[in-house]
């Protein structure tokens, strides 16, 4: 069923020669601002984005609202219907309303992103994702004058998300960004991973991502996104507000309150899994640093 989108790439195409041109043709397209993300700074000079299979990006996930084990979400999220599927945009946009799937796709443009992705639980991965620009939803809807937050909802489906019983967080899942976050061109709404529809374990039919945060941020399964002019609250803030703050920017200066985050497993490779230090901003210092000028970042953690 070709409901959603479908890039050219197929299963074939992914080899290490298709994802080097690809990167030079994604850097070529959008100038500095994302190749620097992509390989940018010295640290990674070295480091090939080699991303992980798709096998490891779809069986190891977090997505509370099927389990908290990591192998709960591709076990369980099956029950999950995400056709037809609509999300409601409302606040401070001129164009408030419910929105399906097909409307949203009908007004954007897909592209692949091959983005680093670090969990606050110190382990990391490297995904082909395909999506679109946040930024030109939002211009579609029309955000308003005054608007200075989007709050994002995760759908809440008791009888197909059995992990909602258990009240881990306070349902549903709940995240923010500052409006000069969502507009950048790193943040994306993801829809496909390898060219292929999104799996449901990792937030069909489509879910937040933003690298340059930990990936509690990058909320799965959106129905609800509205503009504000007040801080939101984030579910993981409202869970644990010394461990989890609302920016929650990769920052391996700031430890965890229970842990390190100055350095990251590498998912995928077995015996030769490896650490490697943790990056500032996850690599994407040099596109979202001067997004907080002027900000102690250790305070706004
Ligand atoms: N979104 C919802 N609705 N529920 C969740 O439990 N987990 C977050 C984020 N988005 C989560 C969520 C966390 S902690 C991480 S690390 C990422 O999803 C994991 O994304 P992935 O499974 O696609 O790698």
């Amino acid at each position: 069923m070709a409901r959603r989108y479908q890039s050219k790439l197929t299963w074939d195409d992914v080899t290490p020669e298709h994802l080097f041109l690809n990167r030079r043709q994604i850097m070529a397209g959008t100038g500095a601002l994302l190749g620097a993300g992509l390989i940018g700074g010295t640290a990674q000079a070295q480091d090939v984005l080699e991303p992980n299979t798709w096998e490891e990006i779809t069986t190891y996930n977090n997505y509370y609202e099927f389990g908290t084990g990591k192998t709960d979400p591709s076990a369980n999220a099956h029950t999950l219907t995400t056709s037809p599927w609509a999300v409601e945009i409302d606040g401070m946009v001129d164009n408030p309303g419910t929105y399906s799937f097909e409307d949203i796709m009908a007004g954007v443009e897909v592209e692949e992103r091959i983005y680093r992705f670090r969990c606050v639980e110190a382990w990391s991965m490297v995904i082909p994702w395909n999506g679109f620009e946040l930024a030109d939803l939002l211009a579609r809807v029309g955000v308003q004058d005054g608007a200075r937050y989007v709050a994002f909802e995760t759908a809440l489906r008791p009888d197909e998300m059995p992990g909602v019983r258990v009240p881990v967080l306070d349902w549903p899942y709940r995240e923010g960004l500052r409006l000069d976050e969502a507009m950048h061109p790193l943040t994306i709404m993801a829809t496909g991973i390898y060219g292929r529809d999104i799996p449901n374990q990792n937030g069909a039919p489509m879910r937040l991502v933003v690298p340059w945060k930990y990936g509690f941020k990058s909320i799965k399964s959106i129905v609800r996104i509205t503009l504000t002019d007040e801080e939101p609250p984030t579910s993981w803030n409202m869970a644990n507000a010394r461990e989890y703050g609302f920016y929650s920017n990769v920052n391996p200066n700031v430890p965890h309150r229970r842990w390190s985050q100055d350095s990251e497993r590498r998912i995928g490779g077995g015996l030769f899994a490896r650490r490697v230090p943790t990056l500032m901003f996850n690599g994407y210092e040099e596109d979202v640093a001067s997004l907080y000028d002027g900000m102690d970042l250790s305070e706004n953690y």
